[in-house]
Order: C-alpha cells, then structure tokens, then sequence
C-alpha cells in the first residue's frame, strides 16, 4: 500500500495511523498487549491518569535509512527513562523487552507511514502510561494501561534549521526543585501551556525556563534541553536535577566530544552571561537540534550566530547526529536498533 502524504510539509501534528500497540496492567502483571486498530480508550471515570495527573510518556522516532530499512535510536534509553518516570509517580514499570516489542511492533504495523529517507520526516512514537480504575482516593491506581502510537511528523519549531527566538519567562517556572522537572510527566507540560501561549503569540518560538530556587540559570527550553558553544570550542548544558534528562542532550554531549573534540560541560548557565556563548540551540527527539537565533530576557533580545543561519558548530552537530539517526554516519556501539 502507498499512502499519500506531502512529507516534505508535515508538521507535528497528531495523525491518526491504522493501528497502536496497547496493555493492561492488573493484579499485579502485565498482559501481553497486542495491536489494535481501535484508537480511543475506554477508561473509569475516576482514573487516577485523569484526576491526579498518575502519568507518563515518553517520545521517540523512526527513522528510514537509503537502503529503505527502518531504525530506532536508543530506544532502550527511553525505556530507562520511563521507567524512571514511573517510579517516581508509583506505577508499574514498563520492562525494556516489553517497551521495544511495543515500538516495533507499531513500527512495523504501520510501517507505510515511515516517511521516506531524504525527506527529513520521520515516525514519532508516543509511548503512554496512565492510571486506571475505580479510585477516588489521593493514592495509585491498581490498574494501568501502557499504549504506543505514532505518526508521521516534521519540524517541531517552525524554522527548523533556520534559527528562531525564544523568550524567558520571568513570571512562571516549569517545576519545582525536587518535583517531578526530571520526570516525563503531563502535568510539567500542562503548567507549560500558558507561560507558551504567550511566548508564541509575541513571536517567540518557545519559553525558556530558569532554575525555579534562584530564577538566575537556563533550566529548558520549552520541551527541548538548552546547549550553548564557546569561542574556546566548548560545548556547555545546564545541569540540574528539575530539568528532563535529555536522550538527544546526553547523545550530544558524546558526539560533541568523541567526534567534534570539544571540551563537553554539564554545569550552570546564568542568564547575564550569555555572552560566552557564540551559537546556542534546543535539543530533543521532536526539536531534533533547533538553533536559537535570540534570547529576549526582560528588555533585551541576546542575539547569538546570527538570526537567518545557523551556526557551523550547531550544523556540525546536526549533521553528525541526523547522519547517525538515518543511519549515514556510523553510530556508537548500542545507539541503533533495527526494526526490520
Ligand atoms: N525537555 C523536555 C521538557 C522534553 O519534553 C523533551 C522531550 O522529550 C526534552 C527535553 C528532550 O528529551 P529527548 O532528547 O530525550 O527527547
Ligand atoms: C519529545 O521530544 O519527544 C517530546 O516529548 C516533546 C513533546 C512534548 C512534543
């Protein structure tokens, strides 16, 4: 079957594919889980997912290599990831066998809707667990539902690789020190809806967040972790234990170093020293490397690059870290997974 799509223009926006992979979790265990064409769940009205917040997810991709064959890229460290995540709200976690049959197996059902190499698009895969059942009281569910979908996507931030503007919030913080910031959680995105409306509708890509205890350093950057680039070839992102601990972040940070020799820092980034940085950029599995052309922080827009291009050290690491993911460049031991 072909489908038609222009791949070149998509976006990131949901579509609904043929089929997802879905598992309940009862007494106890797991079910194995199967496939389902059925895109709706049918859930208590009294979920814990819905009343709480007792949830996760995670985000990952396919990718199409030249020779027509589809890859993942460290799926297991986003198994680790929601693992962790679901530790941290007491729910079951998902087995990392478990979570990558899941992906693959949805991958592979779908897999008409992997958008062809070249063209930059590539399936985004929406792992989600949620807490289900008949509970009112403030404690975890007994019952989960862990489900995969996916859909064909493009450009999260709009320019792409054209840089674009990000505006610091000074009114409101992503998460608190010791909440669930490190946790990959809907109610750090639900607290991040309005502080983004406002930045989108005055022109801004995004919101940059600062550490909520002091409001001096750059925690993220909307849904992506913040990188700058020094002059002295350094390559320096914020670290701090109410940020999400970025796949594509700790991949760069290895890439920056085994393969660009640069000197790799995790460390404090003050907002009134972003001078030191000569390109900056967001990274994540949907901003994928994002540069930023300016920071507007209170009356001042810090300009980095340039506003129209990115920067050759930002383009370096894009190029080194696509050309891995679409399998044109050798990966790390580990990084690749086959689908088919
Ligand atoms: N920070 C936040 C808040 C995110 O939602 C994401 C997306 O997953 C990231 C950073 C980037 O993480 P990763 O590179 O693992 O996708
Ligand atoms: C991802 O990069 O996978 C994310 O989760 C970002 C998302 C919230 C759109």
């Amino acid at each position: 079957m072909s489908v038609s799509i222009q791949w070149e223009n998509l976006g990131f926006d949901y579509m609904k594919l043929p089929f997802r992979f879905i598992s309940y979790y009862k007494d106890g265990q797991w079910d194995e889980g199967c496939l389902t064409k059925d895109a709706t769940l049918h859930i208590s009205e009294s979920s814990t997912a819905l009343h709480y917040g007792q949830q996760a997810f995670e985000g990952l991709k396919a990718y199409r290599t030249k020779e027509g064959t589809i890859q993942l890229f460290r799926p297991d460290r986003n198994a680790a990831r929601f693992q962790a995540t679901a530790d941290r709200l007491l729910m079951p976690q998902v087995p990392t066998n478990k979570f990558i049959d899941a992906v693959k197996q949805v991958v592979v059902a779908n897999k008409d809707y992997v958008p062809p190499y070249g063209t930059r698009a590539t399936l985004y895969l929406r792992p989600l667990l949620i807490g289900v059942g008949d509970v009112i009281g403030v404690r975890p569910a007994t019952e989960y539902i862990f489900t995969v979908f996916a859909m064909p996507v493009g450009n999260y931030f709009k320019g792409g690789l054209a840089p674009t503007n990000f505006l610091v919030s000074e009114e409101f913080d992503r998460a608190a020190p010791y909440g669930t910031g490190a946790a990959k959680v809907g109610g750090n995105y639900a607290g991040s809806l309005l502080p983004g409306k406002y930045a989108k509708t005055h022109g801004y890509s995004d919101v940059i967040y600062l550490d909520p205890a002091t409001h001096t350093k750059i925690e993220e950057v909307g849904a992506a972790n913040f990188f700058g680039i020094t002059a002295d070839n350094e390559f320096i992102t914020p670290l701090s234990p109410s940020i999400l601990p970025s796949i594509t972040k700790y991949s760069l940070l290895e890439l920056a170093e085994t393969r660009l020799g640069m000197k790799v820092i995790e460390g404090d980034v003050f907002i009134d020293q972003l001078e030191r940085f000569v390109e900056a950029g967001a990274c994540g599995t949907a901003a994928v490397i994002s540069p930023i052309g300016g920071i507007q922080y209170k009356n001042n827009l810090h300009v980095f690059y340039s506003q129209t291009e990115v920067g050759p050290v930002t383009r370096r690491l894009y190029d080194e870290l696509v050309g891995i993911q679409f399998g044109d460049i050798e990966a790390p031991e580990g990084w690749i997974v086959k689908v088919d």
